[in-house]
C-alpha cells in the first residue's frame, strides 16, 4: 500500500489567504493543500490534509497517524506550537516521525514565539519558507 503522510494545520490556518498576508502570504490552505498533494503524487505518496482550531483534534489526528501506521506528519500547530503540552506528550506517545512546519520563521518573531513544544519531539523542523515550507518538508518525510 502506498504510504500515507498526514499534514495536519492548528488554529487560524483556515484564514491563510486573508490572514496577515505580510507574514503569511496570500496563498490559502486551499491552495497549500493542492500543492502538496501535487507534490505528493510525483513522490509516491498518499495525503491525510486537515485543519482544526482546536487542540484536542490535532492530538485526536496525531493518535489516528499512528493507528494507520502514517509514514510521518507534517505538523503546523500554529500557536499552539508554543503552548502545548498535550501536542508535545502526543508526539512523543506516537512512533510516526513529525516534522514541525512554519510557514513564518518563529524565531526571528516575538519573543513568545521562541520556544516550541512541538520541536521538543519532532524530528525536523521546516520554516520561513512560506507555502513552499511544506513542500520542503514534504520531501523531507517521504526521503524518511
Ligand atoms: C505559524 C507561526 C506561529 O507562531 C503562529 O502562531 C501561527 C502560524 C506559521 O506557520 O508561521 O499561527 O505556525
Amino acid at each position: 500500500m502506498q504510504p500515507v503522510v498526514y499534514v495536519l494545520n492548528g488554529p487560524n490556518l483556515n484564514l491563510l489567504g486573508t490572514r496577515e498576508p505580510a507574514i503569511y502570504g496570500r496563498d490559502t490552505l486551499a491552495d497549500i493543500e493542492a500543492n502538496v498533494r501535487a507534490q505528493a503524487k510525483g513522490l509516491g505518496v498518499g495525503i491525510e490534509f486537515r485543519q482544526s482550531n482546536h487542540e484536542g483534534a490535532l492530538v485526536d489526528w496525531l493518535h489516528e497517524a499512528q493507528a494507520n501506521r502514517a509514514k510521518a506528519v507534517l505538523l503546523n500547530a500554529a500557536a499552539y506550537t508554543h503552548t502545548s503540552i498535550a501536542l508535545l506528550d502526543a508526539i512523543k506517545a506516537i512512533s510516526v516521525p513529525v516534522i514541525e512546519v512554519h510557514l513564518s520563521d518563529p524565531s526571528t518573531r516575538e519573543a513568545f514565539r521562541h520556544h516550541s513544544y512541538v520541536g521538543m519531539g519532532a524530528v525536523a523542523e521546516v520554516k520561513g519558507l512560506g507555502a513552499d515550507s511544506y513542500l520542503v518538508a514534504l520531501k523531507k518525510a517521504a526521503a524518511l
